[in-house]
């Protein structure tokens, strides 16, 4: 299986993904790997500052080729289950919702791409200010992403909620168990 986490950040993607690959695992007799995006070119996409919507994009496309031949292709066709946090919805909520970019125009790119298409997307639903108020407790909050601050956050969140295919988990008002627990109850159904 192919999974993707999406959501803002600070909705606790990586927690959920840790745990979900660990059940997973477990569950299928399968090994499963976690991975994220940016993978890459990750260190150079984070710092990077001031650069166009459009390089941002083709930035984030290129990175996810090289993860696709690098990581996730290889771990798939060796028949393990690959959980990655983020991957082509994030492009677009944040470089179409965050930072202008037309949605159709970079839907369409993203499809002439031919990267596979995700078995099953789980989006991390929760409250800007209250995901927000959590990027701002940790230590490497100051990435380019991040300190752009919580409108940024609205609009990316607006975005994901407007794109389709999600297993949607509404998490503001759950504990990390809680929102686990709606994961593990969605994925036994499409086990
Ligand atoms: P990261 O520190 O990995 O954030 P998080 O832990 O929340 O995933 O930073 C990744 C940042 O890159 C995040 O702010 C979202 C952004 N991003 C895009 O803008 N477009 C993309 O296609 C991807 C994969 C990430």
């Amino acid at each position: 299986m192919f999974i993707t986490i999406e959501g803002i950040d600070g909705c606790g993607k990586s927690t959920q993904s840790k745990r979900l690959s660990e059940w997973l695992e477990g569950r299928t007799h399968v090994k499963t790997i976690r991975t994220y995006e940016p993978y890459s070119f990750r260190e150079f996409i984070l710092s990077s500052r001031g650069i166009s919507p459009m390089s941002e994009l083709l930035l984030f496309l290129a990175d996810r080729a090289e993860h696709l031949k690098r990581i996730i292709l290889p771990e798939l066709n060796e028949g393990h289950n690959v959980i990655c946090e983020r991957y082509n919805d994030s492009t677009l909520a944040y470089q179409c919702g965050g930072h202008g970019l037309n949605l159709s125009y970079v839907k369409n790119i993203i499809a002439s791409c031919k990267f596979p298409e995700p078995d099953v997307k789980i989006l991390l639903e929760i409250n800007p200010e209250l995901a927000y108020s959590r990027v701002l407790e940790r230590h490497n909050s100051q990435d380019k992403f991040e300190s752009e601050g919580l409108s940024l956050m609205k609009r990316v969140s607006d975005c994901y909620l407007n794109l389709e295919g999600y297993i949607v988990i509404h998490c503001s008002d759950m504990k990390e168990d809680e929102v686990f627990a709606k994961i593990k109850l969605e994925l036994e159904k499409r086990l």
